[in-house]
């Protein structure tokens, strides 16, 4: 069976094509529109809708192509449908219905995040290796930041979610504050390699109240402020950064923030692991799971816990649409088609 994913939950286009027979991906491809909101400073919706529609044919166009087939050869449409901008979702959801009911194709809708929560699947040539059920899966990007207890393919329930912001909107919302643009991610990270991810600063870390698994990045956020505004170097009135603001600091509080992230997720293992010992691993999926630091620290504690730990490969972390076509496979051979009637859900 030949699966065609789409994703088109925000501001990135991904097409990919899983093909069952082969347990493998036969086509990944990716148009991230970045470049367009980065000097916005985030995400404008406007702008990623018509983006989407511009990039959404050749992106199909050249998934086909490099897998050597044409539509006709499809067997099953797997599209997201949830969560993320409606104006996006309705470019790949209007799409995808369009080639299930031109040709007769059975459609999949699926859920954004049961697709990053199952990326942890795929391998980077794009075959996909089995990670052991039951597990705990740390799913965290710009919009979202949760745990869940993943039991079977489609079977998982959320175990620990942000009540705020999530951590990869902390990232982008620190490295604004520093004067970056956006994604403020990979500069954060590389800001903290060169501050040797040493804890500078010492922000507060959330507090895990009888083990609770809990996450809150807003008041991260604010602490940092305050203690820029402390030291002299932002300006509140003028909302920007003032000549104190030296690269050393900014690497500071780069490095300072990481290792903050990296002990608030290790402290949510700790409660996991605790609250669930039939664990086999752990995964970590999502944007903020392309950062190397996170990776390492995730890792040496699963190892010191002696839990497999399995990250996502960094190519198949951010959104696309490989992750899509993989769960959009495991539904369709479980009987589970939508109609025609489908549709969005912010
Ligand atoms: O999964 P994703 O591509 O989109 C959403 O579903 O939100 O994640 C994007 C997020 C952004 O907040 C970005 O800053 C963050 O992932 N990110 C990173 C890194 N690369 C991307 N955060 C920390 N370190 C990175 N290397
Ligand atoms: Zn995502």
């Amino acid at each position: 069976m030949l699966v065609l994913g789409i994703e088109t939950s925000c501001d990135e286009t991904g097409v990919a094509v899983y093909d069952t027979a082969l347990n493998k991906l036969i086509a990944h491809e990716l148009f991230s529109q970045v470049k367009e909101h980065e000097r916005y400073g985030g995400v404008v919706p406007e702008i990623a809708s018509r983006s989407q529609l511009d990039k959404i044919y050749p992106m199909i166009t050249a998934a086909l192509m490099h897998a050597g087939i044409n539509l006709n050869d499809i067997d099953v449409v797997a599209v997201t449908t949830t969560p993320g901008l409606a104006g996006s979702l309705f470019v790949g959801l209007c799409y995808a219905k369009a080639i299930a009911w031109g040709l007769h194709k059975p459609l999949v809708g699926i859920n954004h995040l049961e697709g990053h929560i199952f990326s942890s699947f795929l391998q980077v040539d794009g075959s996909s290796a089995a990670v052991p059920f039951p597990h705990i899966c740390l799913s965290v990007s710009g919009g979202h930041t949760g745990m869940y207890l993943v039991e079977d393919f489609g079977v998982y329930h959320r175990i620990g979610y942000t009540i705020d912001d999530a951590a990869g909107e902390a990232f982008d919302k620190i490295a604004k504050i520093l004067g970056f643009g956006y994604p403020g991610g990979p500069m954060i990270e590389q800001l903290a390699a060169a501050g040797k991810f040493i804890d500078y600063c010492k922000y507060p870390r959330t507090k895990n109240l009888n083990d609770e698994i809990f996450f809150s990045f807003s008041g991260l956020k604010t602490a940092v402020l305050y203690d820029l505004v402390k030291r002299g170097a932002y300006d509140f009135k003028l909302g920007t950064i003032v000549q104190v603001m030296t690269p050393e600091l900014q690497q500071q509080v780069a490095s300072s923030l990481l290792v903050c992230i990296a002990d608030i997720f290790e402290n949510n293992l700790r409660c996991a692991l605790k609250k669930y010992p039939q664990a086999q691993a752990v995964t970590f999926t999502g944007g903020v799971a392309c950062n190397k630091y996170l990776r390492g620290r995730l890792e040496r504690y699963c190892q010191r816990r002696n839990k497999n730990f399995i990250a996502a490969p960094a190519k198949f972390c951010g959104d696309n649409g490989a992750m899509i076509a993989f769960v959009g496979a495991y539904k369709a051979q479980q009987g589970a088609f939508d109609n025609l009637y489908l549709d969005i859900a912010p």
